[in-house]
């Protein structure tokens, strides 16, 4: 059995955070050129000047909008690790030759808006940034990669957010719009499999989030499905062969007890989390759940016939999806000992399970048994866009980055996954997130290694951008190599 022949097998990254080249070929600030590192405990941060004109700083969002009356703003003593990032944009034929090397069969990664369009439709295209990704797609192609690209990943232009107040204003739909056009007009020669916005989800309020932003943030959410299904549509109509998919943050998570109000607390999570979103991209309509979503958020999101009519008509074609690490639900009182880390969310410690030093939950089997949910309850293809683990690596005394640890996570991962499709999940491949070391999205660290391909960089800016292969690298190659069958 195993996996089926054409399973595709790759990496994925995404543009802000491994292209670095930050102000060159056109490209414009995106919200993360502001930010700098976090560690193990704490968060990235955005720096900017209030409206007083005042430095300030505060935890970074995926949304990217500042405070009121607010202004980007670079400081000379802070260090900015997605300015150089891995800098792939220079070093973006050999990273793809390793990846070749690798024996990948697919490649994800994020087209920057901000090359493309740097100040919105009104400042024209950006042709250098235009032709930097036609170079990096077929270079793909020449390796005999299908890459599977996805649009957008938080980084509009702040250029838009300083227009338009960011995607509150439906203005952001037809700039998004625009944007997708063309990259599917530039680039369908190279690139079939499409995903609209990464991790769609991630903004969906949680039990803490107040009540105004999380308003504010189920409108923008609205407006980011709207022009999710309104550029699939374009992408049909261009040509029938592109496929565009949804990519949703991975939600798996168990009751703490057996408390059935855990259990429903643990199944409102999901529905909250992860269906809202999926549902409404995959069944091109919000699920019926949602009623209770806009009244506990006492919202009224006046949603139009033409929306409707968008959503359902843009459906989605695959569901992409991350996984990493799953996490707890409960509603009885928690010790703050008892949280720990996790992918966009904190969540309460599970006692069976250990954890990487970020605190995220290592579970295999969960992952397989979140395949099987999503695959019941979507009966669409699937696609595992991300799944991976921060480590602190280093290069050892013989130049090699030993990383059993790694090796073990992406074994036992793997095997989960091979029982599910075994088991009937309909999944048609398998990137591992930061196939080589990058900029980490919620800490901002160069540090938070995720790749098989090391890359010499800190988060203070030190190192010289070399890479070298560490042992996951021959690991996964063995990997691919056997469709999966040699995990050892
Ligand atoms: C995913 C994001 O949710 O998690 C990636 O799509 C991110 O961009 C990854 O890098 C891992 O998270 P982090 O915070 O460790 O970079």
């Amino acid at each position: 059995m195993g996996f089926p022949n054409n399973f595709l097998w790759g990496g994925s990254i995404s543009a802000a955070q491994i292209e670095g080249a930050w102000n060159e070929g056109g490209k414009s600030p995106v919200a993360v050129d502001y930010c700098t590192a976090g560690s193990t405990t704490g968060m990235r941060e955005i720096w900017y000047l209030d409206k007083d004109g005042q430095r300030a700083h505060q935890r970074w969002e995926a949304v990217g909008v500042l405070p009121q009356g607010a202004k980007y703003q670079l400081f000379d003593d802070l260090h900015y690790t997605n300015h150089v990032a891995s800098d792939f944009y220079h070093h973006y034929k050999e990273d793809i030759a390793l990846m070749a090397e690798m024996g990948y069969t697919t490649f994800n990664t994020s087209i920057s808006w901000a090359r493309i369009y740097p100040y919105g439709i009104k400042g024209g295209i950006n042709q250098e940034g235009v032709d930097f990704y036609r170079n990096v797609f077929e270079e793909c192609r020449k390796y005999g990669m299908d890459p599977v690209i996805t649009l957008y990943k938080y980084d509009e232009p702040v250029s838009l957010n300083e227009q338009y107040g960011g995607w509150t204003n439906r203005k952001m739909i037809d700039e998004f719009v625009e944007f997708a056009r063309v990259c599917f007009s530039e680039y369908k020669d190279l690139v079939n499999k499409w995903m609209t916005f990464n991790e769609i989800n991630i903004i969906m309020p949680g039990d803490d989030t107040p009540k105004d932003i999380a308003q504010r943030n189920l409108i923008y959410l609205h407006h980011q499905l709207v022009a999710a299904a309104k550029a699939t549509i374009v992408a049909h109509e261009m040509d029938a062969n592109l496929k565009v998919g949804a990519m949703i943050c991975g939600n798996m998570a168990y009751p703490l007890t057996p408390d059935p109000k855990d259990a429903f607390a643990r199944y409102k999570k999901f529905q909250d989390f992860f269906c809202y979103s999926a549902d409404t991209q995959v069944r091109g309509e919000y699920p019926s759940f949602a009623q209770r979503v806009w009244k506990e958020w006492d919202i009224d999101l006046n949603i139009s016939v033409e929306d409707k009519a968008i959503l359902k008509a843009g459906k989605a074609d695959f569901l992409g999806f991350s996984y990493y690490a799953s996490g707890v639900v409960t509603t009885h009182t928690t010790d703050e000992n008892d949280i720990t880390g996790g992918n966009v969310l904190g969540t309460v410690k599970n006692p069976y399970l250990e954890a990487n030093a970020w605190g995220w939950q290592i579970d295999p089997l969960g992952f397989k048994h979140f395949l099987h949910i999503i695959n019941d309850r979507y009966q669409v293809p699937l696609f595992d866009v991300e799944n991976g683990i921060g480590l602190i690596e280093k290069e050892d005394e013989d130049g090699i980055c030993h990383d059993p640890a790694r090796i073990d996570y992406h074994r036992r991962h793997i095997q989960a996954m091979k029982e599910a499709v075994e088991e009937g999940v309909n999944l048609f491949g398998y990137t591992t997130w930061g196939c080589i070391d990058l900029v980490s999205a919620g800490t901002g660290q160069m540090d938070k290694k995720y790749g098989f391909i090391y890359v010499d960089m800190d988060d203070q800016g030190h190192g010289d951008l070399h890479r070298s292969r560490k042992d996951s690298f021959y690991w996964y190659k063995k990997v691919i190599a056997s469709n999966g069958e040699d995990l050892d």
